[in-house]
């Protein structure tokens, strides 16, 4: 798939936009600060309706304004409009002008895989950075996981707090706690096995894309649960006999809220000590195999954004990224580094010069 254009009212930097991109590369180059990555996040939001960035959707309103949108033409076999209208009271999204009321139904439409600067704290950010990874990454893949999900929070929070209500009174039987614990064991085992999944389904990618990148090593994924491999008989014992602990704590001890991935290079767990350009290309092999997943499992091939792709690392394993690259994906690349990107990629690419919220496109780089 591919956007084909992209209009922008009051975000960020810009008051007001409108690009066509190519469907092949797409280098957006200029200084810090200019507006490359409000490019690159508008069109995830359209993607997925949130900003990667912190803070709340309304922070993408341009200062002084208050409303923003987005708009972009995306061809998908056929062509659709798609737009997010944002204000301080919230956001409504559209396809074709019709408005879309259900989030679930809207975000595993435009496929995106983003690389960005902040997602190299992955590998050594606490296991809750991972987790979101990981339902970001689903929510776009599967219908049905961002319903469990949703579910499971609920049922979890409803659990903790008539654990924290048991541990002040005994409230005689324990059925209600019976019917929490069924509910969220089954639930959280359809999160597991969705998780499970799409970790085996990234393994069967990621070690030979690691290899292509670094020409040395290799890379895996391990999923880590406390209801992996277990049986929902097992895991209703587990909670039976745990439950006066989870009493006294006032909160449930098991479940997927406590997952976590681990990056496992040459058969060892990604250490603190690792670069950050080791770190990036752990990273963007991660990426780059998602690409192929999203490709085998819904057959189409997904947006590719890599922000900031040429800091930190050296020129080969550059050059070894942009060759590992499908042609047939639509690709964005963003760099303050025009100087430095290979001359090949330069002149099959369109190039986009951004200066402080104007984008010039220039059909061959420094003419
Ligand atoms: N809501 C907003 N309204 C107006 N300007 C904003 C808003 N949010 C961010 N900006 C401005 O956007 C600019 C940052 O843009 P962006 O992050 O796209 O830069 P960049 O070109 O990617 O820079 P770098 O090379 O440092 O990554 C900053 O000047 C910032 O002040
Ligand atoms: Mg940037």
């Amino acid at each position: 798939m591919e956007i084909c254009n992209l209009k922008l009212l009051n975000f960020r930097n810009y008051e007001s936009l409108e690009i066509k991109f190519s469907p092949t590369t797409n280098i957006i180059y200029g200084q810090n600060g200019m507006g490359k990555t409000n490019i690159i996040e508008a069109i995830y939001m359209l993607a997925l309706t949130k900003t990667f960035r912190l803070g709340n959707d309304n922070v993408v309103i341009k200062k002084g304004k208050n409303i923003a949108k987005i708009e972009g033409l995306i061809k998908d076999n056929i062509l659709n409009t798609y737009k997010i209208i944002i204000n301080d009271t919230g956001k409504r999204i559209k396809i074709d002008n019709n408005k879309i009321s259900k989030v679930s139904d809207y975000i595993t439409k435009i496929n995106v895989v983003l690389f960005n600067p902040d997602d190299l704290k992955i590998i050594k950010d606490t296991p809750m950075t991972r987790r979101k990874l990981l339902n970001i990454e689903i929510s776009g893949l599967k219908k049905e996981y961002v319903i469990y999900l949703n579910n499971y929070n609920k049922i979890l929070k409803q659990r903790n707090a008539y654990l924290k209500a048991l541990n002040k009174k005994s409230l005689g039987s324990s059925d209600f706690l019976n019917i929490l614990t069924e509910e969220l064991v089954t639930t959280g085992l359809k999160i597991m096995s969705i998780r499970e999944e799409f970790i085996n389904n990234i393994n069967k990618y990621i070690s030979d894309i690691y290899y292509e990148i670094t020409k040395k090593g290799t890379l895996s994924l391990k999923y880590k649960s406390e209801f992996k491999g277990k049986t929902k008989d097992q895991l209703l014992k587990l909670y039976a006999k745990n439950i006066s602990r989870e009493i006294i704590m006032g909160k449930t001890l098991f479940g997927p809220q406590h997952d976590d991935v681990e990056f496992i290079v040459n058969n060892e767990v990604v250490k603190v000590y690792s670069s950050m350009g080791e770190q990036k290309n752990s990273v963007i092999a991660f990426k780059l195999a998602e690409i192929k997943n999203i490709t085998h499992t819904l057959n189409r091939k997904p947006i590719l954004i890599l922000d900031d792709l040429f800091s930190e690392l050296d020129q080969e394993k550059i050059n070894n990224i942009i060759n590992l690259i499908d042609i047939d994906v639509q690709t964005f690349i963003t760099t303050t580094e025009i100087d430095f990107v290979n001359k090949d990629l330069l002149a099959k690419s369109t190039i986009f010069h951004v200066i402080n919220g104007t984008v010039k496109e220039e059909k061959t780089y420094g003419k």
